[in-house]
């Protein structure tokens, strides 16, 4: 791809046809000791994997469905910061090649077009004792499809850059966009920490000040987001004033 400007990520691509997941292939990689920014792509996914153990949906052809593995030297605690890095760097990708909407992250990993999900975002770890062996950054953008690419009970939730933006999306353009603005920015988290990241995902993001409804694995909790800690963590004020921070959820936009 001539468009990509980086020193490691995307220098070894594994580009296949079809896959079960992106995720296994790049597990298997991982485990063989592939280079950081090492990314696998297929065309099209038979076992999708989304957050929760839910399927993804990988229409044949119509989108960017990809792992990258990356080897931070970071504890796993770090690792979820990490799918805040990826999410601004797709949301700058996306920027980057369409021009008729403006693309918002819903906390922690959902990437919206109008209040539809046009994109996925899905952090494993490799942990060995209290280091990272790698994270598989999975990354599911719905790039090329029309309305009728997608089945019926996602069609009043789910979007397209292509519906949104009414042109075709050059892919590996995007591609090489997402690779870039992946390394700059955890170059950068790694420099310098998560505070310049978590300005930029709070310049982005759709959730802050917004009034919500999360679903952890414990409570349904409701309130106003109010900002994302250092580690990510989001926080909700309840009427009562009282602060909670969720480290997972479900989150639903009121
Ligand atoms: C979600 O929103 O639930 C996360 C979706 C992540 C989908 C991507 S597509 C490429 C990679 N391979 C998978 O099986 N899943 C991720």
């Amino acid at each position: 791809t001539s468009f990509l400007t980086t020193q490691r990520f995307g220098r070894n691509i594994q580009y296949l046809d079809e896959v079960t997941s992106t995720q296994s292939v790049a597990h298997e990689l991982a485990r063989e000791g592939v280079h950081d920014g090492t990314v696998v792509i297929a065309e099209t996914q038979t076992m999708g994997k989304g957050r929760m153990a839910r399927p993804w949906e990988s229409t044949k052809g119509k989108g960017v469905w990809m792992t990258v593995v990356i080897r931070p030297d970071v504890p796993p605690s770090q690792a979820p910061q990490f799918t805040l890095v990826a999410a601004v760097a797709i949301v700058n990708a996306i920027k980057s090649v369409c021009k008729n909407f403006t693309p918002t992250i819903k906390w922690p990993n959902d990437i919206l077009i109008n209040g539809r999900k046009c994109t996925g975002i899905l952090t494993e770890m490799l942990a060995e004792m209290d280091r990272v062996e790698a994270l598989l950054i999975g990354i599911g953008i719905n790039a090329n499809q029309q309305m009728e690419d997608f089945p019926p009970e996602l069609q009043t939730i789910a979007t397209s850059l292509s519906i949104e933006e009414q042109a075709e999306i050059n892919r590996p353009q995007l591609v090489a966009e997402l690779l870039n603005y992946l390394e700059l920015y955890s170059n950068l988290y790694i420099k310098e920490g998560f505070k310049p990241i978590k300005a930029l995902w709070e310049e982005s993001s759709g959730t802050i000040g917004k009034q919500i409804k999360a679903t952890t694995l414990r409570e349904v909790i409701e309130g106003k987001a109010i900002g994302i800690t250092e580690e990510g963590v989001l926080e909700i004020q309840l009427d009562n004033g009282e602060i909670k921070g969720v480290y997972s959820a479900d989150i639903e936009i009121m």
